[in-house]
C-alpha cells in the first residue's frame, strides 16, 4: 500500500512546513515577551465602527449582504480602491482591481496565473516568508534579485515599503533601477504594499507600480501588480485584499477566484465599503501615532542595551526591525535559548531566504507589545546575545550537535 505521501501532486513536495512553527506555538504563554507576533495590535481595530457597519448592513441591505456576489468584488469597493490607488500616482478605475481574500491569496493567484514548474522567482533577501509558501506550490526555483536575472526569469516579487521581515524601504533609484532591470529582462513585478499606508516618518516614495505608470504612459502597459490589503489598517480577520494591474491581468485572476473560492465575504466588502467611507484617513493616522511610538522604544532600547557586533534596521513605517548578530550565532538556537532563559521571543531570520538563509539574523516585531514591556524584552534578549558573543562556544555546540 502506498504512503500519503506516494499519492500527494508532485508539488507537494516543494510545499513544507517552516521549521520555527512549532516553537513559535510556545509563544501564547503568558509570561513570554514575544517581538514574533508581526500581526496587528488589537487595541487599534475599529470595532465599534465595524459592530455599527454590520448591523446597519444587515438591516438595510441583508438579503444582498449574506448572497453569492461576483468574483471580482464589491463594485462600491473596487471604486474605493481604485481612487486610492489614483491618488497614490496610479490612475485607473474599478476595471483595474480585482477584490481577494487578503492579499495572501493575491499571492496564490499570481503563482497559479504566472508559474509553470522550474521558471525562476527573483526575491529580495530576507523576504515575506508567505510569498515563498504561495509561489512553492507552482515549483519555482529562486534567484536574487540584486545578483542578477538568470534565463528563466519571470517573475520579480518585492516589498518596497518596510518590508517584512527587514523593515527595509527601497529608495526611489532602487524602485527605477528594478524598473530597467525588469523592462530589460521582461519580468512581471509583484509589488506586496502590505504596509504601505503606515508610513510613521520619513517622507513617501512613489510605488513600484506609481513609478510603472509614469514610464509606461498607463495602467494598461504596466508590467506591475500591485497587492493591497486592508489587514493591516482595518482588520486581517475581515479578509479584504486586491490586486491592481492591467485588465487583461485582472480578468484572468478573476477567472482563478471563481475556481478558487467564488469571491470574497459579501458581507465583510459591504461592512468595509462602509467604514472606509467615513474617516479612513483620520483612522490611519491614529495607526501611524502608535506604531511610532512603538517603533522609537524599540530603537531607543535596541541602542541602550545590545552589545557592540550587533547591528539592526531602523524602519521608517510598518512593524519590523531586522537584527543582525556576529557571524557563528544562529538565530534558530538563540531563539531555544532567550525562551528557555529569558522567556523572550522573536522569529529567527534564516527561514525568510528563498535561498542560502543567513542564520545570524532576528526579526523582531514591535506592534504587541508596550514601551515598557519592549525595553525590558530587548534587554533580555541583549543578555542572551550577549552570553553567547562573550562565550561563542555555547552556541557553537549546539550548532555541531544540530548539524550532526
Ligand atoms: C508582506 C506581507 N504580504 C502579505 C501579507 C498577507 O496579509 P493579508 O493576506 O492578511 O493581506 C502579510 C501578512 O503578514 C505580509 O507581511
Amino acid at each position: 500500500m502506498n504512503t500519503w505521501t506516494d499519492r500527494f501532486a508532485e508539488r507537494m513536495a516543494r510545499v513544507r512546513a517552516s521549521e520555527i512553527r512549532e516553537l513559535l506555538k510556545l509563544l501564547d504563554q503568558p509570561d513570554i515577551l514575544s517581538f514574533a507576533g508581526g500581526i496587528p495590535d488589537p487595541q487599534l481595530f475599529p470595532a465599534e465602527r465595524l459592530q455599527a457597519a454590520y448591523q446597519q448592513v444587515l438591516t438595510e441591505a441583508g438579503a444582498q449582504a449574506l448572497q453569492y456576489s461576483v468574483s471580482e468584488g464589491l463594485p462600491e469597493l473596487r471604486r474605493w480602491i481604485a481612487a486610492r490607488m489614483t491618488a497614490d500616482g496610479v490612475p485607473c478605475d474599478e476595471g483595474n482591481i480585482v477584490i481577494t481574500a487578503g492579499s495572501q491569496q493575491a499571492l496564490d493567484l499570481i503563482g497559479k496565473l504566472f508559474l509553470t514548474r522550474d521558471d525562476t522567482v527573483l526575491a529580495e533577501r530576507p523576504t515575506y516568508l508567505g510569498a515563498l509558501g504561495a509561489f512553492n506550490a507552482y515549483e519555482p526555483t529562486y534567484g536574487d534579485l540584486e545578483a542578477g536575472v538568470p534565463a528563466g526569469a519571470r517573475l520579480a516579487y518585492l516589498v518596497p515599503d518596510f518590508a517584512n521581515p527587514s523593515g527595509r524601504t527601497m529608495t526611489r533609484q532602487e524602485r527605477e533601477a528594478v524598473l530597467d532591470r525588469a523592462a530589460a529582462h521582461d519580468l512581471v513585478l509583484v509589488e506586496d504594499a502590505a504596509y504601505r499606508e503606515l508610513r510613521f516618518s520619513g517622507t513617501s516614495e512613489p510605488s513600484l507600480l506609481a513609478l510603472d505608470v509614469a514610464r509606461s504612459g498607463s495602467i494598461e502597459n504596466a508590467r506591475t501588480l500591485y497587492c493591497g490589503t486592508l489587514s493591516k489598517t482595518l482588520s486581517p480577520a475581515l479578509r479584504l485584499g486586491w490586486v491592481c494591474a492591467a485588465r487583461p491581468v485582472i480578468d484572468k485572476l478573476v477567472l482563478l477566484k471563481q475556481g478558487c473560492d467564488l469571491h470574497v465575504s459579501t458581507i465583510n466588502q459591504m461592512v468595509a465599503a462602509k467604514v472606509v467611507a467615513e474617516d479612513y484617513d483620520a483612522h490611519l493616522e491614529r495607526l501611524r501615532v502608535h506604531y511610532r511610538e512603538r517603533a522609537s522604544a524599540m530603537q531607543a532600547a535596541l541602542a541602550r542595551h545590545m552589545p557592540l557586533g550587533v547591528s539592526w534596521s531602523k524602519p521608517q513605517g510598518g512593524m519590523f526591525v531586522w537584527l543582525k548578530v556576529p557571524e557563528g550565532l544562529d538565530g534558530a538556537h538563540l531563539l531555544e535559548a532567550a525562551l528557555a532563559e529569558e522567556r523572550v521571543a522573536f522569529v529567527p531570520g534564516g527561514p525568510f531566504f528563498a535561498v542560502e538563509p543567513q542564520a545570524n539574523t532576528l526579526r523582531l516585531s514591535y506592534s504587541l507589545l508596550g514601551p515598557d514591556d519592549i525595553d525590558e524584552g530587548v534587554r533580555r534578549l541583549a543578555r542572551v546575545i550577549e552570553a553567547r558573543i562573550a562565550h561563542p562556544g555555547s552556541n557553537m555546540r549546539r550548532v555541531a550537535r544540530s548539524a550532526a
